[in-house]
Parts: C-alpha cells; sequence; structure tokens
C-alpha cells in the first residue's frame, strides 16, 4: 500500500482548472519530486492533500485512511506536515522558538507528550540538522533567504511529519545555497524516518535528488516515474523543458 494516495482530484477556481483528475501514488521512504510550469496546480495539489482546500471531487489517501477534507491541523496531526512557497516563519520570534512551537503544537505536543524543556532541546537537534546551529537566539526576520528557508523546513519537521510536503525550498537561492538544501533534503528520509514530496523548478537539482518524479501541465499529470525518463518525454520537453533543454540532453548523449 502506497504511503499516500492521491486519486482524480480535481479543483476548479472560478474558470481556472487547477487539478483536473490528478492520480499519485506515493511510496513509504520515497523522495517524489513534481514539476511543471508556472500555474500547472503544483502549490494547489499542496494544498488540497493538507487541507488548506477542498477538492472538487477524488480523494487523499493516508496509509489507507481516507483523509479528505480534514482540516489543516488534523492532516498535520495525521502526519503530514508542509512549507509555503512564501516562507512565513513568526518573524519576531526566535529561531529556536519558531521550532519549539512546531514541536510542542505537533503530533506528540498536542498530546501532552512533551514538556518546554524537551521541545527546547529538539528543536535544537532540528536545527542543527537544518544547519543553524549558532542562530538560535536570533529573530527569525533577521535570517538570510536561505537560512528561512531552512527554518520553515525544520519548522515543518518538529511537528513530526510522516510525510513532508516543500514548496519550492530552493527558489531564490544561488547555486551553492541550492546545493547545500539539497544535501540536507538528500538526508531527510533516513534521518527522520519520513517520505518527501517537493515541488522544484531546478530540474537539474530535481532529477538528482528524487526516486521518482512526476509533471504536472495544466492541472494533470503529462509524465511520471524515473527521473532520468521523465525529463526524455517529449511531451514534457514540449510543456516545460524546451527545445534548449533537449538539445542539451542530446549534446551530452
Ligand atoms: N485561491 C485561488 N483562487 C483563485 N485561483 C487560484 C487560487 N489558487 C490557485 N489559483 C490558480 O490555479 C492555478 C494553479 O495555481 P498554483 O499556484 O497551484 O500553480 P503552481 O503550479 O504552484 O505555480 P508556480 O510554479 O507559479 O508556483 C493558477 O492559474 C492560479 O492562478
Ligand atoms: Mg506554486
Amino acid at each position: 500500500m502506497p504511503l499516500l494516495e492521491v486519486t482524480d482530484v480535481s479543483k476548479r477556481f472560478g474558470g481556472v482548472q487547477a487539478l483536473n483528475g490528478v492520480t499519485l501514488g506515493i511510496e513509504a521512504g520515497e523522495i517524489f519530486g513534481l514539476i511543471g510550469p508556472n500555474g500547472a496546480g503544483k502549490t494547489t495539489l499542496f494544498n488540497v492533500i493538507s487541507g488548506v482546500y477542498y477538492p472538487d471531487g477524488g480523494r487523499v489517501v493516508l496509509q489507507g485512511t481516507d483523509i479528505t477534507g480534514l482540516k489543516p491541523h488534523e492532516i498535520c496531526g495525521r502526519g503530514i506536515a508542509r512549507t509555503f512557497q512564501l516562507v512565513q516563519p513568526f518573524a519576531e520570534m526566535t529561531v529556536l522558538d519558531n521550532v519549539g512551537a512546531g514541536r510542542l503544537f505537533g503530533r506528540e505536543g498536542r498530546e501532552g507528550r512533551i514538556s518546554l524543556r524537551r521541545a527546547r532541546d529538539e528543536a535544537r537537534d532540528l536545527l542543527r540538522f537544518g544547519k543553524l546551529e549558532g542562530r538560535e537566539v536570533r529573530r527569525a526576520a533577521t535570517l538570510t533567504l536561505s537560512e528561512r528557508k531552512r527554518l520553515e523546513m525544520v519548522r515543518a519537521l518538529a511537528t513530526g511529519p510522516t510525510l513532508l510536503l516543500l514548496d519550492e525550498v530552493m527558489a531564490g537561492l544561488n547555486q551553492a545555497e541550492a546545493e547545500e538544501m539539497g544535501e540536507i533534503v538528500r538526508a531527510l528520509p533516513q534521518a527522520m524516518r519520513l517520505t518527501v514530496l517537493f515541488i522544484e523548478h531546478n530540474v537539474r537539482l530535481v532529477t538528482g535528488l528524487c526516486t521518482r518524479l512526476a509533471v504536472l501541465d495544466y492541472g494533470q499529470i503529462i509524465a511520471q516515474g524515473e527521473p532520468e525518463a521523465v525529463v526524455r518525454d517529449e511531451a514534457v520537453i514540449r510543456a516545460y523543458l524546451g527545445d534548449r533543454w533537449a538539445r542539451r540532453m542530446a549534446s551530452r548523449a
């Protein structure tokens, strides 16, 4: 049984069919990449999975349980955490408290199983994992973009997810920062025992990172499978990667 099954999900906003019969299965322990042009429906799919939007049709099943239409905090309680495309840490709180709050309001925290002290200690460990040691007492607002992106991820991790949804955590980063983030994402399944579904525009980084890859275009999955095969798919080149990419691939082959 896949960890997450998205079956025939559709979502319309007025005249825009943002998602049109999307079906995906994510296996436990995977790093599953999702790419596609601007406006393809990638973030909308995250919003449906995480309970921000109710789909017009279809369902979302986590470990065999239908979670379609649950509220965001209920879905967080079932073990799905996410980051936002526009990072939204508590700007005036310290880095440590941002993560400690995630720990307290996550699954175990809300069940009263975590003391304030333990939340802080575990937050420190998570910050080390996110390469944010030494930043604990800074206000979140004073971090660089790259640090804020990592904080956003660590905050999501703090809720103790089994599935982590990452929405463009590398966007706006320079090459070195993006690669550093890539290393952290690569370490996630083993280090945190979780599954990753991530949206990314940097195709070279995605293909090097994910176990499987799917492409959304106008709300539909136009290809999915092994990353190397997907980026050679003609429909994907036409819809998203473009001729320049195709020529580069050909010259490398
Ligand atoms: N709350 C909303 N109200 C109206 N239209 C929306 C809403 N959210 C998304 N849309 C529309 O749905 C379509 C898909 O948007 P979405 O944000 O999911 O795309 P995306 O693939 O994440 O794009 P990007 O790569 O630019 O982040 C777009 O046409 C967008 O304008
Ligand atoms: Mg988006």
